[in-house]
């Protein structure tokens, strides 16, 4: 069975209350659960923290052969962080990058993604199906080196 571990960065612990005309109105836990039932072959965990340092421990505990792969929304950091950028190369285990919007209709400082180039993929755009893509995604990757 796939093992795959969604992380997601700060500030979206509060989805449904946080800006719901660009993030949605469903809490992230009320989403999860519909995830996982969609997909019984792949155990799918969940980890979030609004602290950069933690995502970073995190990844680090999981991508040298403990999972086979992370779907990521760093939510700000994204557009930051080197430290991120630097952990993902690190990793034995693909890492996607997701966003719920469409970060390249927003203000343009969200138009760069500092972790994008380290990731396996992106996919943005699609609400909350954007983690559905990306487990999608991660389900047909074969495994390499
Ligand atoms: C986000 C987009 C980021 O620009 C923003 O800082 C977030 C959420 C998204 O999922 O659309 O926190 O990653």
């Amino acid at each position: 069975m796939k093992k795959i571990l969604i992380i997601n960065g700060p500030n979206l612990n509060m989805l449904g209350r946080r800006e719901p005309g660009i993030y949605g109105k469903s809490s992230f836990d009320d989403f999860l659960p519909k995830l996982q039932a969609r997909y019984p072959d792949v155990q799918i965990d969940y980890y979030q923290s609004n602290i950069e340092g933690e995502l970073i421990d995190k990844m680090q505990e999981v991508g040298f052969g403990d999972c086979d792969g992370i779907v990521l929304n760093a939510g700000a950091y994204t557009h930051t962080s080197v430290a991120l950028q630097d952990c993902i190369r690190s990793l034995q285990c693909p890492v996607i990058e997701v966003h719920i919007s469409n970060v390249h209709q927003r203000e343009e400082f969200r138009h760069k993604s500092m972790i994008s180039c380290a990731c396996k993929g992106v996919i943005c755009g699609f609400g909350l199906d954007s983690y559905r893509l990306a487990i999608e995604a991660l389900k047909e990757l074969r495994v390499e080196n």
